[in-house]
């Protein structure tokens, strides 16, 4: 079975071939990042103008380096949840489009749930053997942080332990660079910049950092981070920025790898995995590799340029809703809600 995938819920226009191995037969992806990076942020109307742009071109790419002819392909699967909407319409309507003048059936997917079965994606030879159900999975974003118990793959499956009750994970590196100055999105440049520095040079305190339960904060660490730099100025020294960075990188990958172990210690699930594009963050993946392992316990990371947005993730997640025989009709919609459950509740004050 051969599906054909579409993203645009965010800033990257992306459209992939992938077969029910979970093989990538092509992944084409068009990142938006340079038009949005001098607002520091992405801009929804700026956004769905270039995905219009550039949807056509982006599909006709993954279907030619896949070296397909449209008649192999069985099903088309689209994100239309959750995202910017004005930027989900775009790939909503071309996906019916194209299902309509191939005669081929349309799945709406989850990109929370293209991210969550990320690991079931296999590009090279030695893609690691994807893992079991049930599992335990931290989903780590720009937009989303949580950490879920998952006994098969869509989201009826999916229970969430517990969630960020303000920024997510990404959303938190993305602000911390932006008031360091290192420009959007701030992901990939604290990853780098905090390899040399020393992760003890600045003590910060993580909320929620020691409390049992698996809920989550990082708006508190952003906030100590910027009332540093309004007290001593941006670092000045290389060494200087370098160790504000891995010490805010250490605080937030060592609470997320602590809380997914001990979340799959608690439901006694012998697997964790990762997703999102923090998913690509080198220290959470050795943390969380070498803390699973401590606790007898295997981590399946996703290959790396299956972490961050891609329609290679949504092409396998429709896959299995068309497996599963699910189909969508004519009318199906854009929203920028998720389908997964939601248990803990944003803000302050005791639960
Ligand atoms: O999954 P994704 O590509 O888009 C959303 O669905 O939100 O995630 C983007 C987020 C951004 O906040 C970006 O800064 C973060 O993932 N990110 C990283 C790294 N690469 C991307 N965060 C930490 N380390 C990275 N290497
Ligand atoms: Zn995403």
């Amino acid at each position: 079975m051969l599906v054909l995938g579409i993203e645009s819920s965010c800033d990257e226009t992306g459209a992939a071939v992938v077969d029910h191995d979970g093989r990538v037969l092509s992944d084409v992806v068009h990142s938006q990042v340079k038009l949005h990076a001098p607002y520091g942020g992405v801009i929804p109307e700026l956004a769905s103008r270039d995905h219009l742009k550039n949807a056509g071109p982006v599909v006709r790419e993954a279907m030619s380096s896949a070296g397909l002819s449209w008649e192999r392909i069985d099903g088309i699967a689209v994100t239309n949840r959750p995202g910017l909407v004005g930027a989900l319409l775009v790939g909503v309507q071309l996906a019916k489009g194209l299902a309509w003048a191939r005669g081929l059936p349309l799945v709406g997917v989850d990109h929370l749930v293209g991210h969550l079965l990320a690991v079931f994606l296999r590009r090279g030879e030695d893609a690691a053997l994807p893992p079991e159900f049930p599992f335990v999975a931290l989903l780590a974003s720009g937009g989303h942080t949580a950490i879920y118990r998952v006994d098969g793959p869509s989201a009826a499956h999916v229970k969430e332990l517990g969630a960020t009750r303000d920024d997510a994970a990404g959303e938190a590196f993305d602000k911390v660079a932006k008031v360091l100055g290192l420009g959007y999105p701030g992901g990939p440049a604290i990853d780098r910049l905090a390899r040399g520095g020393d992760p003890k040079a600045v003590p910060f305190t993580l909320p929620m950092g020691f409390s049992k339960s698996f809920e989550l904060s990082f708006s508190g660490i952003k906030t100590q981070v910027a009332a540093r730099v309004r007290e001593h100025g941006v670092p000045a020294t290389e060494a200087e920025m370098a160790g504000t960075c891995a010490s805010f990188q250490a605080a937030v990958t060592s609470v997320l790898a602590k809380k997914l172990v001990a979340a799959a210690v608690q439901e006694r699930v012998s697997t964790v995995v990762i997703g999102g594009g923090v998913a690509a963050n080198r220290e959470l993946r050795s943390r969380v590799t070498e803390l699973a392992g401590q606790h007898g316990i295997r981590a399946v990371l996703p290959e790396l340029a299956s972490c961050t947005d891609n329609a290679a993730i949504i092409a396998y997640a429709g896959l299995v809703k068309l497996q599963n025989g699910e189909r969508d009709s004519w009318n199906l919609i854009a929203t920028s809600a998720t389908s997964l459950p939601r248990s803990t509740r944003k803000g302050r004050g005791a639960r």
